[in-house]
């Protein structure tokens, strides 16, 4: 495998997820794959399970791992091609991307959305330049539109707490203060699409995420009757995908606090179970009472990107 975006790239999804659960069992039995072989981790954007799990992941390999922080210590890198380098970013990225490849064997990036342009987060053209120019197997840590290691993550957290064969699993927006992109819903939405579950999409008119995505899965604007037996609930904030208006791309279009997931909303479910991919708003996305309880499972969901990371460093190491 070189590049890693889509669910598409691991192939057979019940193997992969067979894999994970494997390398669950013991996550140090692949330690001579990473041998003498580097991973590099750039970051765009701030993290924490992102940057902890991937090189907790590529350790368990037995990689040496080196992380680059751009907004911490490096030199401001221009990722537009074509420009007048006369403001503040002092490096382009066609040479940046060469140099920092030329130190590693395998390259983690995370780039982000800047929710301005539809056009220039869609067609990923930070991730894309690192495909092009770094010659290295490269996998996103989150891009300007999909987030596949939360997506992976999710689903093994997914398939280890079913208690039916076909569970169903509601995917829903809920309020946020500040813009957001759509990588984590495009890449879940993406991911359900090839599992063996029953998924139903829930959001404000406004909201659709974009087709590629989400293809036949059905959207329900009644959260209520969407969440009626869910197994499992997925809450996320969104910004406007910009499908339907795309002048609205990247805007906050609504904030309605009565799409909060709250215990009423958990009661309508089939005992369903909560889940995010973290970091959550208290308040605005969930009530206390819904994330702190037993049937929350954030923790394990975070604790499952050590595992999908490591599947993924694996394979991109045979
Ligand atoms: N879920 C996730 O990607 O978290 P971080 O932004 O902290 O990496």
């Amino acid at each position: 495998m070189n590049t890693f975006m889509n669910v598409e790239d691991l192939g057979n999804l019940q193997e992969a997820l067979a894999e994970a659960m494997e390398i669950k069992k013991n996550r140090f039995a692949y330690q001579h794959l990473g041998k003498n072989k580097t991973l590099l981790m750039i970051f765009f954007n701030n993290s924490l399970r992102t940057r902890l799990s991937t090189q907790k992941a590529a350790m368990n390999l037995g990689m040496n791992v080196i992380v680059l922080d751009v907004n911490a210590g490096a030199w401001k890198l221009e990722t537009e091609c074509g420009v007048i380098m006369d403001g503040d970013k002092s490096e382009h990225l066609l040479e940046a991307i060469p140099v920092m490849a030329s130190y590693c064997d395998i390259i983690g990036v995370r780039s982000f959305a800047g929710l301005t342009d539809r056009k220039y987060d869609y067609e990923e053209t930070v991730f894309q330049q690192f495909v092009k120019h770094s010659g290295k197997p490269v996998f996103a840590m989150e891009t300007a539109t999909v987030h596949p290691l939360q997506a992976f993550a999710d689903l093994i957290t997914i398939e280890e707490h079913k208690t039916k064969k076909r569970p169903k699993v509601v995917l829903t927006w809920a309020p946020h203060c500040k813009a957001l992109p759509q990588a984590v819903p495009n890449s879940f939405a993406e991911w359900m699409n090839k599992a063996d579950v029953d998924f139903v999409i829930t959001h404000p008119h406004g909201y659709e995420l974009d087709p590629k995505f989400t293809g036949s899965a059905r959207v329900e604007y009644d959260q209520m009757k969407a969440l009626e037996g869910a197994d499992f609930v997925y809450a996320k904030n969104w910004s406007c995908p910009g499908v339907t208006n795309p002048e609205d791309y990247g805007k906050i279009l609504s904030k309605d606090m009565a799409w909060t997931i709250d215990e009423k909303h958990m009661a309508v479910t089939d005992n369903g179970k909560f889940m995010h991919c973290l970091p959550v708003r208290r308040g605005l996305i969930v009530t206390d009472d819904v994330i702190e309880s037993p049937n929350s499972l954030v923790i394990p969901e975070a604790a499952n990107r050590e595992i999908s990371a490591e599947v993924v460093i694996k394979r991109m190491l045979e």
